[in-house]
Order: structure tokens, then sequence, then C-alpha cells
């Protein structure tokens, strides 16, 4: 039996598909303006990889902000029940999760099943989320997938004065025209980024098993930055952080598949 969990974010759109025990494909595209296009095109091509239709799938569990729009899923949940089962079914011990997407920070504490016991987020400022970085990134005419490795050089990361977006990019502009060193910029923004997070995960307590998870979690600069924040060891996925949201809905939905027969 194959079921499909498909995460319909507000930056991209990500499917997997589960055969028993097993991912059998996964896909992640850059979020379309309609909500419904994005299910639609990233489903395609988890399904073409899969050499799968969407008939072969008996259950499919949508998530995300665009969790509504698919017209393909028999059931909608939340993103946070769905990165807190992805997660825990990935990582056994682990019992929080910090998802960082485009448009908000979650933190996200875990039973040893997976259920949420308790969580915090931000999406009230984007100076939180992963769309802060992106606007930094385009400023500095640096790749988002290089963050990572431009930080890891940094010697002396600066310290931001602005949290706001707007006016964080005008500092940056003034620490580049100052000669500042771009990996001090980048190894700064990454500091900031995950002090903020860091208060987001200690509003709900932290727990000693953590991991990341969401698109943020491929910026290695990133995730060194945060465990030094939180002062803890991560707990580092082995699938890509970006689909366990996914990963989660396809578990809810061979769940439903299951009890519904
Ligand atoms: N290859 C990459 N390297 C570094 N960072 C990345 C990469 N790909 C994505 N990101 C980061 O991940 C963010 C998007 O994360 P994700 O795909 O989890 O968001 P989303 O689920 O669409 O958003 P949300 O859950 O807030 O609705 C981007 O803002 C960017 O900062
Ligand atoms: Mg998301």
């Amino acid at each position: 039996m194959f079921v499909a969990g498909c995460d319909v974010g507000s930056l991209s759109a990500k499917a997997v598909i589960m055969k028993d025990e097993n991912i059998i494909a996964s896909h992640v595209i850059f979020a379309r303006p309609e909500p419904a296009e994005s299910a639609r095109t990233v489903m395609e091509g988890a399904l073409n990889k899969a050499c799968l239709t969407m008939e072969d799938i008996s259950y499919c569990v949508g998530t995300g902000y665009g969790r509504n729009s698919i017209s393909f899923a028999q059931a909608a949940e939340s993103e946070i029940a769905c990165h807190g089962k992805g997660a825990q079914w990935l990582k056994p011990q682990v019992r929080m999760v910090i998802d960082i997407g485009g448009q908000d920070a979650k933190a996200i504490r875990i039973d040893e099943t997976g259920r949420v016991l308790r969580y915090a987020y931000n999406d009230r400022c984007a100076s939180g989320t992963g769309r802060f970085l992106e606007v930094m990134a385009g400023s500095m005419g640096i790749e988002l997938n290089d963050m990572g490795e431009v930080s890891s050089q940094a010697k002396n990361p600066v310290s931001l004065s602005n949290q706001c977006v707007v006016f964080a990019e005008t500092e940056i502009i003034s620490l580049i025209n100052a000669g500042r060193d771009l990996s001090d910029i980048v190894g700064g923004l990454h500091k900031a980024l995950s002090h903020r997070v860091a208060s987001l995960a200690r509003s709900i307590e932290l727990e000693s098993e953590i991991t990341m998870t969401g698109g943020v979690a491929k910026n290695q600069g990133m995730f060194k930055s945060l465990q030094e924040a939180l002062g803890v060891k991560l707990v580092c996925m082995d699938t890509d952080p970006q689909i366990i949201g996914a990963v989660g809905a396809a578990l809810m939905a061979r769940q439903a598949a299951a009890e519904n027969g």
C-alpha cells in the first residue's frame, strides 16, 4: 500500500511517498502563487520519481500553510503535529523539534510517540525566519546554498543592532561598505537569528534531545550557530530536514489508511 504526505509551505512545497516502513520518493519545489498548483506540481514530481500515479495512493494527508487547498488529500493536519511526528519517527530519541521555515519558526515539544506536548511559534516578524536569511543573502549577492560555507570562515562575527529586516538590510550594506568580511557578516546574521529562535524554544523549556527541521536546517552555519545559542548538541537528521513535515503527514496517512481498512 502506498501513502503520501504533501506539505505546501509559504516558500516551498514538499511531497513524500511511503510504502510500508520506507520513504520511496520525495520531491521539493519552490511554492507557486497558487497553493493548489504547488500541491499538484510537487505531488506529480514525487509520483514520477516513484513511477506511480495518483490512483496508486491509498491515502494522502496535507499539511502546511496551503493544506486546505490540496484537492487530492483526504485529510489536513497541522504543520506542528506533522513535524513532531516525522522527526520522532526518524530519530526516536528526539523530544524537541525546532522548525525554521520561510514564514515562521516553531519550537515543538513531543512525547515518545511524537505527540505534541507544547509548542511556541513566531509568525509575527520575518526577523526570526528563513526569509530573513533569504533577504540578506540577496543583498550580499550570496547564494543561500553557500551561506553555511561562507560563515564557516568567520573569525569575528558582527553584532547587528537592528532586528527589523528592512533596517538590518541597510546595516549590512553599511558593513560591506566599511570593508567588513562577508564571512563575519553572515556569521553575525546566523547568530542573530539563532538567538531569536533559541529564546522562542526556551519559552517552552528546552529538552536535551533536540533536532532542527525545515529548509533553514540545510544551512550548516545556522545548525552550528543554533547549537551554540541553545548550549545543546543538536540531533542531526540523515534525511533532508526540509521534508520532515511531509514525512509526518505521510505517517499520519499510513495510520488513517490502516484505521479505515
Ligand atoms: N539549500 C538551502 N540552503 C540554505 N538554506 C535554505 C536552502 N533551501 C532553503 N533554505 C532556507 O529555508 C527556508 C524555507 O524553508 P522551508 O522550505 O521549510 O519553508 P516553508 O515550509 O515553505 O515555510 P513555512 O513553514 O514557514 O510556511 C528559506 O527561507 C531559506 O532560508
Ligand atoms: Mg514549513
